[in-house]
């Protein structure tokens, strides 16, 4: 086993740097950049009906249920197709209308998770498609797909944290959020072909991410002993707040909790004190002004920042404790490279803590029993 860790220390480090090549995967065969098309051959649809979809249901647990909630942005955005977001484990409970012109987003790695594949037992059960957003070749939930599976070509996932089937989970998400936006007369060739464009360079982005690597260890060295850390996002960075936080929790065994920063005032900030980390992704959007006054009120509060901020942002240095760069790319793709810190945050807390960051206690790999 330990050779095919290569030079890594763990499987989760040898996913994290295989995330460019990854990226670059999962577009391969999909995207036309001359003529501004995503083709997703995969998809069993005819046009009519993709034409007729009133509804996404997109559904997945955990770290795939924070893909669901990217994929809900980029398919409003770009598609103008309501997306409603579920738990696998709460789906079916809840005697969903899934109704006619619905389809079921499934988004899973392992491609068996119990929850997951009984939501896409519900949608047939109502006659209504799903499409599986999945890793594992042949695996359950892409045998279910009768609307469609879309690989993620990741490559085997070995470390319990999810990482490299997220973003890539994440690119495909876009890529169908593209394609709808096409048919549906959203979006005009050269709109799709500008977001092809910017899918194209997120491996060379993420790359020049992972080349920086001695801030995480200093943050490790400094919050190893951290009881408590929350991390704060807002609009479609909430989601990696909230995966995050989950990481942070999976492998380091540090309770973190992932909030909309504006829902910071309304309870969190009482957890503010001189020893709570504070995670914030704050790039430069349209909610940037708001994510500085959330930082400052963290700041007034004795609490300590580490921003995710877009590179080159001078301001932010005189803002944060600790600054994290990201390239920029289209609003709507940075949560791919907010992401990379997400992951290394996580990884290099458990690693300094003497964790095992491949094996954490209590979880498996997949949840194939409910
Ligand atoms: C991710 O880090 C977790 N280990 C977990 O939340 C996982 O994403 C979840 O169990 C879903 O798995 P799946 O993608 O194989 O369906």
């Amino acid at each position: 086993v330990s050779a095919a860790k290569g030079d890594y220390k763990h499987f989760m480090q040898k996913e994290i740097f295989e995330q460019p090549r990854a990226l670059t995967d999962v577009l391969r065969g999909r995207i036309d950049l001359d003529h501004g098309a995503v083709l997703l051959d995969e998809l069993t649809f005819r046009h009519q009906e993709l034409r007729q979809l009133e509804r996404i249901y997109a559904i997945g647990c955990g770290t795939a249920w924070h893909a669901a909630l990217v994929a809900k942005f980029a398919i409003e955005a770009l598609a103008r197709l309501r997306v409603e977001v579920d738990y696998g484990s709460e789906f079916r409970y809840r005697d969903p209308l899934i109704g006619e012109r619905a389809a079921v987003l499934a988004i899973t790695q392992s491609g068996e998770t119990v929850d997951t594949l009984a939501a896409m037992e519900e949608a047939r059960r109502q006659n209504a498609k799903s499409i599986a957003i999945v890793n594992a070749v042949g695996s359950q939930a892409a045998r279910l797909a009768d609307g469609g599976a879309i690989y993620l070509h990741a490559g085997p996932e070995i470390g319990v944290a999810s990482t490299k089937a997220f973003t890539t989970m994440l690119v495909a998400s876009y890529m169908l959020a593209l394609r709808l936006g096409a048919v549906r007369g959203v979006l005009s060739a050269d709109e799709v072909r500008r977001y092809i464009q910017a899918l194209i360079e997120l491996p060379g982005k993420v790359e020049r991410i992972l080349e920086r690597q001695s801030i995480y260890e200093e943050l490790a060295e400094r919050y190893h002993g951290a009881r408590d850390a929350l991390y704060l996002g807002r609009q479609v960075n909430y989601p990696i707040a909230l995966e995050g936080a989950l990481k942070l929790k999976e492998i380091s065994y540090i309770h973190a909790e992932g909030y909309p920063a504006g829902e910071m005032k309304h309870g969190p900030i009482a957890l503010i004190d001189r020893d709570l980390p504070v995670v914030c992704i704050a790039i430069r959007d349209s909610v940037y002004e708001k994510m500085i006054s959330n930082i400052e009120q963290v700041r007034a509060r004795g609490g300590h920042v580490i921003a995710i901020a877009a590179e080159g942002d001078t301001l932010m240095a005189s803002k944060a404790d600790y600054v994290i760069e990201v390239p920029p790319t289209l609003p709507l793709l940075t949560p791919v490279l907010t992401s990379i810190p997400m992951q290394l945050i996580a990884y290099h807390m458990a690693v300094h803590r003497g964790c095992d960051v491949d094996q954490p206690r209590n979880l498996a790999k997949s949840v194939t029993v409910e």
